[in-house]
């Protein structure tokens, strides 16, 4: 069976509402995963919620709701968020759906039968909020534990015990042979160090019932239930086999998510595939975080950005163009409300906008709307946009891709000024020229629109729309210079990011 494009995101606690860091992975995985559409293979887009775990309970029960009905409300929520930023996802996981839970009793059966678990006592400390057993190193300088842990407690209990050690070497020689497999590079470089200067602790994978209830049983076992990352990484899988894609999807190609869990994607989940005798993800695609006015974000300080919000005033395309712009996959970022306003202004409304609005309105006034025969005068410039415009896309340089897009706006606004076909209209004996600077122009707005389509899906559309033209999606690869043909009759323009006063 063919082999098709697979890209995830990290699945999302659901205790509490999405906020920026969550819609910024999500649209990065989306204009990857049109990107791929748009250049001819098919992909299958995977996001969803990560239900079970303390962190879940505890909000559960703050609420005063049982876990079921908590999440059963809170992934309405996230669900509608996901139509609101425009995904394109297959598919929606929640990990207390059945198919889900069943793919996760399977594996942890089939590792507990080759002999990969063990049963041992542990005594020690453990951060519920962290969801994590700590140990010495775990303390600061005063001895005292990090108030990331929140409340730590004494422990002493039996556990199920997972052997990593056995696999350490051999994902250490997977990532050197692999340059790919962990990016960007400053990502890959930390995991090479933390595998190459530490032995691999063996990992907890169950939690006793009576301290957490909340979780997908150990099949072997039902005093216990499995650790969340155990059951959380396991979507990736649990999806395609449940819908009878495993054939098609697994490997996954990229799976997308933030620093903070680059250890469960790029250690623990690699080992868990390989003892299970699966095939590991081809690339593990990293980004940074995003701080609002140089802070962190937080609910307690009240300083966030409502995506929701954001959306609601300015529009989804503006949103999805801002954090896409503003910040390439790797660093970390930061909100503005001003830098938002100021991106808006300058290459929405003025740079994009104004030129489609400008070019369309020329032909309608000039040529009744009427596409005037073929030049090329710009067609070189805007192959070689296009070329490296499709090389970014394939590299996941999704930022240095819109800035392609905005250099050949900036040429076209540029060429605008240069030609001047408002003072050409005036003088009869420049008709053939002004014909053919108001072809390059049309040609161009129809590119772009092509162009924009993992990025800025609304828009290209209505770009389509404006120019008569079908919804397809387009082969940006594929589609050249010179489609657009003599006597098509375009529409009336209307603004596509009409100017706001502060
Ligand atoms: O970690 N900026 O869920 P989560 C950018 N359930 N990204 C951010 C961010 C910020 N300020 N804050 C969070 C979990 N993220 C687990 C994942 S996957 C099998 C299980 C990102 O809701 C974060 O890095 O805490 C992660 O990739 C995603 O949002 C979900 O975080
Ligand atoms: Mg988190």
């Amino acid at each position: 069976m063919n082999k098709q494009f697979y890209i995830t995101t990290a699945i999302d606690y659901v205790n509490g509402q999405p906020h920026l860091g969550h819609a910024y992975e999500k649209i990065i995985t989306d204009v990857i995963a049109r990107s791929q559409c748009c250049l001819g293979s098919e992909s299958f887009y995977l996001t969803g919620l990560d239900e079970h775990g303390q962190k879940v309970q505890q909000a559960a029960e703050d609420n005063g709701q049982n876990a079921q009905d908590y999440c059963n409300n809170l992934a309405e929520d996230w669900q509608a968020f996901a139509t609101k930023l425009g995904l394109s996802n297959g598919d929606f996981v929640r990990t207390t759906e059945e198919r889900h839970k069943t793919v996760v009793a399977e594996i942890l059966q089939g590792l507990y039968d080759k002999g990969e678990f063990y049963q041992k006592e542990y005594v020690g400390f453990y951060s519920a909020k962290q969801e994590s057993f700590l140990t010495e190193k775990d303390r600061n300088d005063n001895g005292e534990f990090d108030p990331i842990y929140g409340e730590v407690q004494e422990l002493r209990e039996n556990n199920y015990y997972f052997k990593l050690g056995q696999y350490q070497q051999w994902l250490i020689e997977h990532i050197e042979a692999n340059p790919n497999f962990v990016a960007p590079d400053n990502r890959r470089n930390e995991v090479l160090g933390f595998l190459k200067n530490e032995n691999l602790e063996d990992l907890c994978i169950s939690r006793p019932k009576e301290r957490l209830s909340w979780g997908i049983p150990l099949p072997f076992d039902s005093d216990y239930v499995t650790y969340v990352w155990f059951d959380a990484l396991t979507n990736y899988l649990s999806i395609p086999r449940a819908i009878g894609r495993e054939s098609e999807l697994w490997p996954a190609d990229i799976h997308v998510i933030g620093k903070d869990i680059l250890k469960f994607h790029a250690v623990y989940w690699p080992i868990m595939l390989r003892a299970a005798n699966l095939e590991i993800p081809k690339q593990i695609l990293v980004h940074g975080w995003w701080q609002k006015d140089n802070q962190k974000m937080s609910k307690s300080t009240g300083n966030v950005v409502d995506p929701v919000a954001v959306i609601d005033e300015w529009g989804l395309d503006a949103f999805r163009y801002y954090v896409v712009r503003e910040l390439d996959i790797g660093p970390d970022g930061n909100w503005t409300d001003e830098g938002f306003a100021a991106r808006y202004g300058a290459e929405l409304a003025n740079g994009l906008g104004n030129l489609i609005n400008r070019s369309l309105s020329m032909l309608g006034r000039y040529r009744d709307g009427v596409v005037p025969e073929a030049h090329d005068e710009l067609a070189h410039d805007a192959t070689e946009a296009r070329d490296k415009l499709v090389e970014q896309l394939r590299a996941n340089e999704l930022q240095a891709g819109l800035m392609t897009i905005w250099s050949y706006i900036a040429r076209l606004n540029q060429y605008v000024d240069e030609t001047a076909p408002f003072k050409m209209a005036k003088d009869p004996n420049q008709a053939k020229r002004l014909g053919e600077v108001l072809y390059n122009l049309t040609e161009s707005c129809r590119l772009l629109a092509v162009w924009l389509q993992p990025y800025l899906p609304t828009t290209s559309h209505r770009i389509m729309e404006q120019l008569n033209l079908p919804k397809d999606i387009i082969n940006i690869a594929q589609s050249g210079w010179g489609e657009l043909t003599a006597g098509q009759k375009v529409n009336k323009p209307e603004a596509l990011f009409p100017r706001r006063d502060k």
